[in-house]
């Protein structure tokens, strides 16, 4: 291979084909309406695929993405029509890395059969719960006898009384501030004095030195009373000039202390209080309760070293009991006490119900209540894929009546009832004459039924396995699937097995017998380290020989979505997909990312993903060529060019040495 070939202006040709049966996406792909689409998806998926959101997952693909995907290997060009119920009742579709389990429920709403692998058990305990019809009058009645036992032991500790009238109400949830101390003392530091904006440009502050709240349009000026809150840009003592330290001798929940209640009263309705002695007696009896008479799997709770797990470490956090206060470990303690007295099909989708609520029940939680128009207060834990610490903190009530953000009342009504009913007559989205319709697909559920064997797989259309695996290795005959449709981690992108934890241990508890809860994070295809890149591409190139393995040939698609800016990620994957014996018949670009949305805002964050359509080798013809650099910054054009560059690397005779050295050569210091 000359360096020459690679001066020349960018460009790429493909030749068609020549055996096996065409499938529609080795040609065409209704690019323009998926964007459109997925476009409106990526701003609040769940509300579109209300049954997909059981659990936290991260990472999780546009539900329109892959429903776009699967109608294409349809074999009946009427039912690739998007509005089209159905049209793969006589198919078998297997991604070995289901994740949020997007493959799986757009598969199974099709008619197909799908078998679904993922390394981590919290994917499958989700696709089987969500995927596995259960009677929600059941599971309502279930619910209400869990939310009646919770009131009985826990709701009294979330009582606050009402500023104005003294009365007992309900704490929606208390707001704390982090402890540090300099050489003049300890002060607390939060992310900001002003609490919430109440009516047009006034709003309610903390007085800095009392604590106490007051509305105004701006602070009041201090002149030069000492205070004993800051706001966190303050990162020095201004007494004593002393950068603030944190008490990370304390335990995690011990170095924050209680500022104000957001609470409502049945007379006098919702309002802002600061701390009273009530409260503070109400956390000091949850305390004391919790010493004697919850007993926490302290042996599970423990913190292993990880990507991200080393940020709880290195703050001396050593145990995942450490991240919840005394009433949210009561709540997690009577959870499981219920939780252990139900059948098994309630069992599930309960414990993962209450396992995704500590997403909102932490400390770890932060406030996003300030601006008027607030959509919820709560910023939950991984609203970036990794652990913040909050200046601010907030404790959430999880029983708290309104039913607000993080409750688990709400998360009932969203991830359980509306999930049900949507699941019975999913809905889609159509833009028609200038605006969006909802239409409802009938004869479609995105319900299945479970099944083991292959046989059981092919004989009944909407069929499903559901297994905790590492795909390196799959418990399945050659020649046995029609399809892979999948999305592998990306690079080094999201830690999944080791952010997993933080839900991983309450499940263990809950679920002790329902998984491999000691399964081998390191045979995750994730690059954990910038030293990890090999291990990606080995762990990558198994999963995808395992894929030509049980792919029935030719006909049968490797398809799959990915986008990364590092020339490595894409050079590994590339050595994955090429010692696996696979070749680049298609690649379209479809948007993904909510541009918007927290984890990406402000990164330069890549926006689209590139459709890769492979297939297998045996009776191979087609060359491409390839020359020029890919120097694009805009994401689309970026992940195209590199899924056209994965294609021509993949056709030429190349080591893996070499396929580093084209990547590196192509993308420069991108
Ligand atoms: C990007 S996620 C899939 C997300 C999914 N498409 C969705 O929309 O929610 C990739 C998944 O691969 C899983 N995974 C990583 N290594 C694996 C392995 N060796 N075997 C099986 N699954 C693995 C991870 O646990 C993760 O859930």
């Amino acid at each position: 291979m000359s360096n020459q070939q690679l001066q020349l202006p960018l460009n790429y040709s493909v030749l068609i084909q020549k055996d096996g049966t065409k499938t529609g996406i080795d040609s065409e792909f209704p690019i323009n309406e998926l964007d459109r689409l997925a476009h409106r998806e990526s701003f609040n998926k769940h509300l579109y695929r209300p049954n997909t959101y059981l659990h936290k997952w991260w990472a999780r693909r546009s539900g329109v993405t892959f429903r776009y995907i699967l109608k294409q290997l349809s074999d009946d060009p009427d039912k690739r029509d998007y509005y089209a119920a159905g049209g793969l009742e006589n198919k078998l579709i297997l991604d070995p890395m289901m994740g949020g389990g997007t493959t799986v429920h757009e598969a199974i709403r099709l008619g197909a059969s799908v078998i679904g692998y993922d390394l981590d058990p919290i994917p499958v305990l989700q696709a089987k719960a969500s995927l596995t019809p259960v009677p929600l009058r059941e599971k309502q009645e279930i619910f209400n006898k869990l939310v009646s036992c919770l009131q009985n032991s826990l709701e009294k500790l979330f009582h606050t009384q009402c500023p104005i009238c003294r009365a007992n109400s309900e704490t929606q949830f208390m707001l704390y501030g982090l402890r540090k101390i300099c050489k003049c003392g300890e002060a607390l530091v939060v992310d900001s004095l002003r609490v919430r904006e109440e009516t047009n440009g006034i709003y309610t502050y903390i007085d800095p030195c009392n604590q106490q709240l007051y509305r105004a349009q701006t602070p009041i000026n201090i002149g030069n009373k000492k205070p004993y809150i800051y706001d966190k840009n303050v990162v020095e003592c201004p007494i004593c000039e002393a950068p603030w330290k944190e008490l990370r001798e304390l335990s995690f929940t011990e170095r924050y202390r209680p500022v104000l209640i957001s609470g409502k009263c049945l007379q006098h309705g919702a309002f802002l209080k600061q701390i009273d002695e009530h409260d503070l007696t109400q956390i000091q009896l949850a305390t004391e309760y919790v010493k004697d008479n919850v007993n926490l799997p302290v042996d599970i709770l423990g913190i292993p070293e990880g990507p991200k797990s080393n940020d709880l470490l290195k703050r001396g956090i050593k145990s995942y009991a450490e991240l919840f206060t005394a009433r949210q470990l009561i709540y997690i303690a009577e959870c499981k006490a219920f939780l252990v007295s139900l059948p098994e099909q309630h069992r599930l989708w309960l414990s993962l119900l209450v396992s995704t609520s500590l997403e909102f029940n932490s400390l770890l939680c932060g406030y996003k209540g300030t601006d008027r128009n607030r959509a919820g207060a709560i910023r939950h834990v991984f609203s970036h894929h990794a652990y913040s610490f909050p200046h601010t903190a907030l404790e959430n009530n999880p029983l708290f009546s309104g039913n607000t953000s993080g409750t688990i009342g709400l998360l009932f009504q969203d991830r359980i009832q509306n999930a049900a009913l949507w699941a019975q007559n999913p809905i889609e989205r159509k833009f028609h004459k200038g605006s969006w319709l909802k239409t409802t697909i009938y004869g479609e559920s995105d319900t299945g039924i479970p099944g083991i064997s292959i046989d059981a797989l092919r004989a009944t259309p909407s069929t499903f396995c559901v297994q905790q695996q590492d795909s390196s290795r799959m418990h399945l005959p050659d020649n046995s699937v029609d399809h892979v449709v999948t999305d592998p981690p990306y690079y080094d992108s999201v830690q999944y097995s080791d952010l997993a934890y933080f839900f991983r241990v309450w499940l263990r508890w809950f679920l002790p017998n329902s998984a491999d809860w000691d399964y081998d994070v390191k045979n995750s295809a994730v690059a954990e380290s910038e030293q990890d890149g090999e291990k990606y591409q080995k762990v990558m190139t198994a999963i995808w020989q395992e894929c030509h393995r049980v792919l029935i040939k030719p006909d049968g698609r490797l398809i799959f979505t990915f986008h990364h800016w590092k020339p490595e990620a894409w050079a590994y994957l590339t050595m994955s997909l090429k010692n696996a014996g696979f070749r680049l018949l298609a690649h379209y670009v479809v948007q993904s990312e909510n541009p918007i949305s927290v984890h990406i805002r402000q990164l330069n964050a890549l926006k689209h993903d590139a459709i890769l359509v492979l297939h297998s080798t045996t009776g191979f013809y087609n060359t491409r060529t390839f020359s020029g650099k890919i120097t694009s910054k805009d994401s689309y054009n970026f992940c195209d060019q590199c899924a056209a560059f994965l294609g021509y690397c993949l056709d030429i005779e190349a080591d893996n040495k070499q396929i580093m050295k084209l990547w590196q050569e192509i993308l420069g210091d991108s």
